[in-house]
């Protein structure tokens, strides 16, 4: 891989709010809103480096089991910072989408939503996948329904063709993901697409994770060699 080869698309498991808070006697209220500057900073990072697609890790379908006032400070907190970063997305060519289960979410929720997505949809600078009430597995059962629903003779299924039953259709695998908090596991995010994609963990929690850091693991990402199976021949320089 060329050493100067920036990711396309990065995914990120945001982790480590909670214990951000907790850590400091704050309720955890208080990590979740300090993740939100960070995700703001990452973005801006982001775009700047002219990096095509960046997926965040919001919510997963597990975290529905959490307190019910957890949950709806998360997403009243979701609520707010799309609506605030929409003249950013509108003003720097940004598209914002939605991957996950959508019915899930509030009838409030989905019609914003529904909007920044329609108003964003033609926007080709960055595409930010937010991943909120979204599951690896989920989304594949979701695929897999619809693809019964449509019925699909069996020859005609193959990888390419699920891909574009996915959330994700039409976006590229992310080349690289970071989890921050310290936890090694992938816990149900992006599992078909990130089946080549070179991973990152980080014991900073995500509150903490700045832009500097973000370069730094990029730059690491510099230094890796993709194989995807095959036998890199260093003579020719080519696999
Ligand atoms: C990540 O931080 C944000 C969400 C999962 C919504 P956590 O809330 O999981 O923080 P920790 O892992 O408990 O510290
Ligand atoms: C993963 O974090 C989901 C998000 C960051 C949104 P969790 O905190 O829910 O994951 P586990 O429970 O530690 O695996
Ligand atoms: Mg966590």
């Amino acid at each position: 891989m060329g050493k100067r080869t920036i990711p396309r698309h990065i995914g990120i498991i945001m982790d480590g709010n909670g214990r951000w808070a907790e850590m400091r006697g704050l309720p955890r209220l208080e990590g979740h809103k300090r993740g939100v500057a960070r995700v703001r900073e990452i973005i801006e990072t982001a775009y700047k480096m002219g990096i095509e697609a960046l997926t965040l890790y919001a919510f997963s379908i597990e975290n529905w089991q959490r307190p019910q006032d957890e949950v709806s400070i998360i997403m009243d907190l979701f609520h707010d910072t799309l609506l605030e970063q929409h003249p950013i997305f509108i003003e720097k060519d940004i598209r914002f989408k939605l991957i996950g289960d959508r019915k899930r979410l509030s009838v409030d929720l989905i019609n914003l939503i529904d909007f920044i997505e329609r108003t964003t949809a033609n926007n080709r600078k960055l595409v930010i996948q937010c991943a909120l009430s979204y599951s690896g597995r989920d989304e594949l059962v979701r695929a897999i329904r619809k693809i019964i629903d449509l019925k699909i003779p069996s020859q005609n299924i193959h990888e390419d063709f699920i891909s574009q039953f996915l959330d994700t259709a039409g976006i590229p695998d992310p080349d690289f993901l970071i989890r921050t908090s310290g936890e090694q596991r992938i816990s149900n995010f992006l599992l078909w697409q990130s089946a080549y994609a070179e991973f990152y963990f980080t014991p900073t929690l995500w509150p903490d994770f700045t832009k500097e850091e973000f370069l730094e693991a990029i730059y690491e990402y510099q230094s890796r060699e993709r194989r995807f199976g095959k036998i890199y021949n260093r003579a020719l320089n080519a696999f």
